[in-house]
């Protein structure tokens, strides 16, 4: 099997990595890839914006299966394009990806299809806005209606800041979500589907906050790890029956099948599972752990995802292990971002056991790695229990320098420590 993987980040290159230890996979080209990728496989320039563009390099590479990593290229229509050139893509349409592209459209799905989440207002004024914010009462949850990268939300005590940043999404023409604060600890759940069958993943958590304890401003995740060793045994299933299954019929039923991966994004409350957000697309970083410990192929089901044959699939086999992922950020992120600073102790960091290192902002200088990016590297380590994978993931995050770089240091911390509870 031949296959194309879209996207330049460290899902991306956890992907690729992935692919390319499968028997069944005889190629992968990414596109445009990263300095971490090229190392590894060949990289094509693309346009990841350009719908037609990508299909273009499908039809090129006469591939089996073209894997979309982003949310922009699906919003934008690349896995109708690709698949109108008669190629397996994995990914949803256009219209599916709304699930993602839209928050007020993912709310009136999951109305529709009884999936509980936050109760929500979208306004498109001012005027709303304050009432919106009147009405919820603190702590305010305000988001951009549309894509922003993961840092379209702020969660805040202070009505001042939430207002303003309302008032910033409604200035560059979007509309608001204002919600309902979920307390608990959030999961993400990524839900493979054909538009009918679904075939969860192992759940994961991210840390989406950029400071210690989880402070500061939000990112696109600074870390992850598998498994949640303090939910309950049937959380995934629980998850597929109140919130995957009803969300991948009422799609159907709308005559817009979802297939591709749903990442169910959750908050775990009092109340019961409520859904944060959905995306179209594999979660970053926690797709980086969770992979770490898929023993069977990928490729094969992404693909029998893409042609709706995902009921021929076996059962998945996962390791009894643990994954952690932390990602190494450059100096600035998740503001205004420092870029070409130096890479050092990539291979010292490789060498210990457990550990891979997959790379995002990178590029090639010369014969040196260079940062070019707000999140530069994601570094995952497996062991035998989450105690393991933590320690040899910080000593590789020790290996490595990188000039003004920070990162998180206390990833999967209180899931180790038995720190986390759901609150009652
Ligand atoms: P989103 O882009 O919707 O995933 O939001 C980003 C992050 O903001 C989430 O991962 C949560 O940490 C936080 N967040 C979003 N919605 C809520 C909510 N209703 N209550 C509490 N925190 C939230
Ligand atoms: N890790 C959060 C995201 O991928 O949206």
């Amino acid at each position: 099997m031949k296959v194309l993987v879209i996207g330049s980040g460290a899902r991306e290159h956890a992907l690729v990595q992935k692919f390319l230890a499968e028997p069944q996979v005889s190629q992968v080209v990414a596109a445009p890839g990263n300095a971490g990728m090229s190392a590894q496989v060949s990289t094509w320039d693309v346009d990841v914006s350009d719908p037609e563009a990508i299909a273009d390099l499908a039809e090129r590479g006469s591939f089996d299966l073209v894997v979309v990593g982003p949310e922009l290229p699906l919003v934008n229509g690349a896995a109708d394009a690709i698949r109108a050139r008669g190629i397996a893509c994995f990914g949803p349409s256009a219209a599916a990806a709304q699930l993602e592209g839209s928050k007020a459209f993912a709310k009136e799905i999951m109305a529709a299809a009884g999936v509980p989440t936050a109760t929500s207002i979208t306004c498109g004024s001012t005027d709303e806005v304050v009432r919106a914010l009147d009405d919820f009462g603190p702590p305010y949850v305000v988001k951009d209606d549309g894509l922003a990268g993961g840092k379209g939300v702020v969660v805040t005590e202070d009505r001042a800041e939430a207002q303003t940043h309302a008032e910033a999404c409604l200035a560059k023409g979007s509309d608001v979500v204002i919600e309902e604060f979920l307390d608990g600890p959030e999961v993400s759940l990524f839900v493979i589907t054909d538009g009918n069958v679904a075939v969860p993943f192992l759940a994961a958590q991210d840390h989406k906050r950029v400071g210690d304890g989880d402070t500061g401003l939000n990112t696109g995740g600074m870390g992850s790890y598998v498994p949640l060793t303090w939910a309950d045994r049937d959380l995934v299933a629980q998850i597929m029956e109140q919130v995957a299954r009803p969300t991948i019929a009422e799609m159907a039923h709308r005559g817009m099948p979802f297939a591709g991966v749903l990442y169910c994004g959750l908050a775990l409350t009092s109340q019961g599972i409520r859904v944060v957000e959905f995306n179209a697309r594999f979660g970053d970083p926690e797709i980086q752990a969770v992979l770490r410990l898929l023993e069977s192929p990928l490729a094969p089901l992404l693909r029998a995802a893409a042609t709706g044959e995902l009921a021929e699939q076996p059962d998945l086999v996962w390791s009894q292990d643990a994954a952690v992922c932390v990602v190494i950020a450059a100096e600035g992120y998740p503001g205004d971002v420092v870029s070409g600073d130096e890479v050092h102790g990539l291979n010292d960091a490789e060498s210990i056991p457990g550990v891979a290192v997959v790379h995002a902002g990178t590029a090639r200088s010369g014969d040196q790695i260079v940062t070019s990016g707000g999140r530069v590297l994601s570094i995952t380590a497996r062991g035998k229990d989450l105690a393991a994978a933590c320690e040899r993931a910080y000593r590789a995050v020790a290996a490595v320098k990188i000039r003004g770089s920070h990162n998180r240091s206390d990833i999967a911390a209180a899931a180790r420590d038995g720190a986390i509870t759901i609150p009652q």
